[in-house]
């Protein structure tokens, strides 16, 4: 992408091209393809979401890591290698003004590597265990659940080869679907080391060369640049060659094997079921060993499953960078995807408890105590709603109804006079007059354990 081609050209003063579609949209503001807004009634879905993951995070003591989302573009084209799709013509690559090669990170595995050698991360207590979450992006052809700019939780282990971390990564990722009700396959296979696969990949092509003609041409450039990618072929002919094709696991060295089958043995050991994929080898390049991915449960019809999240074992990547070889393990889930689920599946929890009280005020000298009063109760933790730019009572009772509140206060000019406050019950009708003094420890009675207060978990600028 240059910087100096402008995607959109204007044409008229009202009128755009968008050259990517060809179609003339109207002028004004709107969402690039790919792009959307999280509007507030999705939080509530994106907050359970991001809260599971974080205590599932913190339960299995990971630390936190923020990552920046631009970063050099060599970053991603040497780690997730030159014949995948992310790198042929997924990035968001642009020159800076510096003049440096800089990319939108396309995922988040490549810059925890890199942060892990830059800030010397190999003389903490190994393994270091970090977590993340951000948006990733990836010029990709929408469609659904496929987002330009999409967000990922990510779980990275540096600095342990046991095959324990590799199952108990995929236990956790697997207990984060559990605690948000969602249920997933987990698909499983080794891809072996660097050595091995070589000798595989020799016997991939020739198995593939006989066919040549029969392959789409996407897959017979794969098959030239990058032939373990023709794995992951979405063609109906190339799925149809794939099954008299030769199989990873059938050449995978003693050492390879063993590692894979005690992940499996772990899996067995904690309960977590799990289906082979002899094709399953993954979009990114730096995977060595274990390669799994979560998808959605099969449906009773035949619907495609979707990935809602994926990983694998990475014992090069840290060497790659140029720091001390560090075998490494991780996964990432899609919270977009997983959100989608959430509202499949008709879950929808508020993204914070729903004010139980509203604030009717009238006259400006209402406004102003109400201003204090209103303080008062975010000290005490208990949410108001109000209407400030209604003036009458009427209209602000009518917001007080939809918003289905319990209680609301009244406070008019002969309140602020007397220093009192009228409390009005939503659901009898009934209404009372009392001290202003007392209105905070009152409401706090009538309410009970119900005050809706506001639980302090969530950081927004972390969580962006
Ligand atoms: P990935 O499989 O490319 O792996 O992405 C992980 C998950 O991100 C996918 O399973 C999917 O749910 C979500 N995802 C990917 N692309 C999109 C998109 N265009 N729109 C919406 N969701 C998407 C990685 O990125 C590796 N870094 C994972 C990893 C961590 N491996 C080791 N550590």
């Amino acid at each position: 992408m240059n910087p100096k081609q402008p995607a959109l050209k204007k044409t008229k003063e009202v009128e755009v091209v968008d050259e990517e579609e060809g179609k003339k949209s109207k002028s004004g503001p709107e969402l690039l393809r790919g792009f959307r807004d999280i509007l507030p009634e999705e939080q509530g879905r994106w907050s359970f979401v991001r809260d599971t993951v974080r205590s599932l995070a913190q339960a299995y003591t990971f630390d936190r890591i923020d990552l920046p989302i631009l970063e050099r573009s060599d970053l991603f084209q040497r780690t997730i290698g030159k014949g995948t799709d992310i790198i042929e013509k997924e990035m968001y690559v642009f020159t800076d003004p510096s003049n440096r090669s800089v990319a939108l990170r396309p995922e988040a595995t490549a810059s925890a590597a890199r942060a892990y050698i830059e800030h010397g991360m190999l003389d903490r207590p190994q393994p270091v265990k970090l977590w993340y979450l951000g948006p990733m992006f990836r010029h990709d052809r929408p469609q659904a659940g496929r987002f330009r700019q999409f967000y990922q939780a990510g779980f990275e282990v540096f600095g342990g080869e046991e095959p324990i971390i590799d199952a108990q990564l995929i236990l956790i990722g697997k207990k984060i679907f559990e605690t948000l009700g969602i249920d997933v396959q987990v698909q499983i296979n080794s891809i072996g080391t660097p050595e091995c696969r070589q000798a595989y990949l020799t016997e991939l092509v020739s198995y593939f060369r006989q066919f040549r003609n029969k392959l789409p041409d996407d897959d017979k450039r794969r098959l030239q640049k990058n032939p373990l990618r023709i794995l992951d072929s979405k063609e109906e002919v190339t799925l149809g060659l794939l099954e008299g094709a030769p199989q990873i696991l059938d050449w995978l060295d003693e050492k390879s094997k063993e590692h894979f089958m005690k992940t499996l043995e772990f899996l067995d050991e904690v309960e977590v079921p799990y289906v082979l994929n002899p094709y399953l080898v993954r979009g990114l390049d730096y995977y060595t060993h274990t390669v799994f991915e979560f998808l959605s449960a099969q449906d009773e019809g035949d619907k495609a499953q979707t990935a809602l999240g994926g990983g694998g074992r990475y014992d090069g990547l840290v060497g790659l960078l140029g720091g001390r070889p560090t075998p490494a393990c991780g996964f990432a889930l899609g919270i977009d995807r997983i959100a989608r689920a959430l509202a499949d599946k008709n879950i929808n929890p508020p993204p914070f408890p729903q004010p139980q009280v509203f604030f009717a005020q009238l006259g400006d000298a209402a406004r102003r105590v109400g201003l204090r009063l209103y303080e008062e109760f975010r000290v005490a933790g208990v949410p108001v709603a109000e209407a400030a730019g209604k003036n009458a009572l009427k209209s602000q009772l009518e917001v007080a109804n939809k918003l289905g509140v319990k209680l609301t206060l009244i406070l008019g000019q002969k309140e602020v006079l007397d220093g009192t406050i009228i409390i009005r019950d939503m659901e009898s009708g009934a209404q009372e007059t009392i001290d202003s003094k007392k209105i905070v420890s009152i409401v706090q009675r009538k309410l009970g354990g119900d005050a809706g207060v506001v639980a302090a978990t969530h950081s927004p600028v972390a969580d962006s």
